[in-house]
């Protein structure tokens, strides 16, 4: 079998964590099958797929093409811009067919809404193509109708949580492909670990070493508008003073679509509104995510949407670490509230604070959770089952096609 898969960008987010985390998987499954990779830019994603041996090709993607979407927070209506675009968005599906023809797959695997669409378009004639969805759909109106509309044309869906599979149904109604697989991410469980290298976050953040006896309390998260960084920021203001607690946010920049992320400037100031001043750092994008988790006593996971899935709760149940996650959408599929990590309503920064106060004042608690959640981690995610999953819907899909 060789598979090709297609992803919007050459960073590394949660939906290319997701996807080195399957194309391991697969290697380790099947050695035997041939796994290719078109990204639209180069970046750390191109080494890091390489060193799993997978053949990594670049078709740069033209900015005006990279610029399209409509997950900003203004959600522009983008058809004008998409309608500018239409000569950029021709040439690109024949540089990239061109390239996957090359790569000669008996299946496309796409990772990213722009994707999916330019995956079915520049595909080799008969070859199936299975998109792979992160994020929910009905949220981006343009995008829903495109969808929609190529539905049909796809041999099967992969979603990354019970919840998105049920949006992609929804969105896609009658015209939904023949299958719609939940399939939840995986972690490398001898990546994310409870014992291993501690950032020092102090000195990422330049603040002076905290003293001993703090409780460090992080938000992982891309700069994404939705990621809750203003809810973490409240719910840290709304502690009482003498809670021994510092905060820090984790994580940089990372999209190339307009309107669709905070600045950490942005963020800064915010804080001092807050009159957070020397309680909260900001550490800029950290590459070794587990270690960053591993220097936390407290991992927050604070989307004020419904999250798709959420892979920084995995990791930092993984971690061992106490984690507060809101609580919907797939991520209410990740975790039990009380047993294995503590839940709390999206967008409420005075709950989210309690539950802070809560893991803050006993130890025992941060503990029983940090060890039940690695233990869920053991038990419901570990990479291993990815390929699992995936190479039965794979091998429908080309028989399906063939
Ligand atoms: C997207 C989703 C996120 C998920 C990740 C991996 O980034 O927004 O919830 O964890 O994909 O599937």
């Amino acid at each position: 079998m060789r598979i090709v898969f297609l992803n919007p960008s050459g960073q590394i987010g949660g939906a290319e964590r997701s996807l080195l985390d399957i194309l391991a998987s697969l290697r380790a499954a099947e050695p035997a099958w041939a796994l290719g990779l078109v990204t639209t830019a180069n970046g750390p994603l191109v080494p890091a797929a390489e060193a799993l041996g997978v053949r990594v090709v670049v078709v740069p993607l033209p900015e005006a093409v990279a610029r399209l979407g409509d997950g900003g927070a203004r959600r522009a209506a983008s058809l004008p811009r998409l309608a500018a675009a239409v000569p950029a968005v021709a040439g690109y599906v024949r540089r990239l067919r061109r390239a996957v023809r090359a790569l000669a797959p008996d299946l496309v695997h796409t990772n990213g809404f722009k994707m999916h669409l330019l995956g079915l378009w520049a595909r080799p004639r008969g070859v199936p193509v299975v998109w792979h969805v992160h994020d929910f759909v009905a949220r981006r109106p343009l995008m829903s109708r495109l969808l929609r509309g190529h539905a049909p044309r796809c041999a099967a869906v992969v979603a990354n949580s019970r919840s998105v599979a049920e949006d992609v149904r929804r969105v896609c109604a009658r015209g939904a492909p023949a299958g719609v697989w939940p399939v939840h991410n995986a972690v490398d469980l001898a990546t994310f670990t409870p014992g291993g290298e501690r950032l020092d976050l102090d000195a990422r953040c330049g603040l002076p070493p905290a003293p001993p006896g703090t409780v460090r309390v992080g938000l992982v998260a891309t700069l994404a508008w939705w990621k809750g960084h203003e809810t973490f920021l409240r719910a840290v203001s709304l502690l009482p003073p003498e809670l021994p607690v510092r905060a820090y946010v984790v994580g940089g920049a990372l999209y190339e679509t307009a309107d669709s992320q905070r600045s950490t400037d942005e963020l800064r100031e915010t804080a001092r509104r807050l009159g957070l001043d020397g309680r909260v750092g900001f550490t800029g994008y950290v590459e070794d995510s587990a270690a960053a988790m591993r220097a936390l006593d407290v991992v927050v996971h604070a989307s004020t949407e419904p999250e798709p899935f959420g892979l920084v709760i995995v990791e930092a149940m993984a971690c061992g670490r106490a984690v507060i996650a809101s609580e919907a959408g797939g991520a209410a599929e990740l975790f039990r509230s009380g047993v294995d990590a503590l839940g709390h309503a999206p967008g409420d920064a005075a709950g989210l604070a309690r539950r802070i106060g809560e893991l803050a004042a006993d130890g025992g608690l941060r503990a029983r959770l940090g060890a039940e959640g690695r233990a869920s981690a053991e038990k419901r995610f570990d990479r291993a089952r990815l390929a699992t999953e995936l190479v039965p819907i794979y091998r429908a899909a080309v028989r399906a096609w063939s």
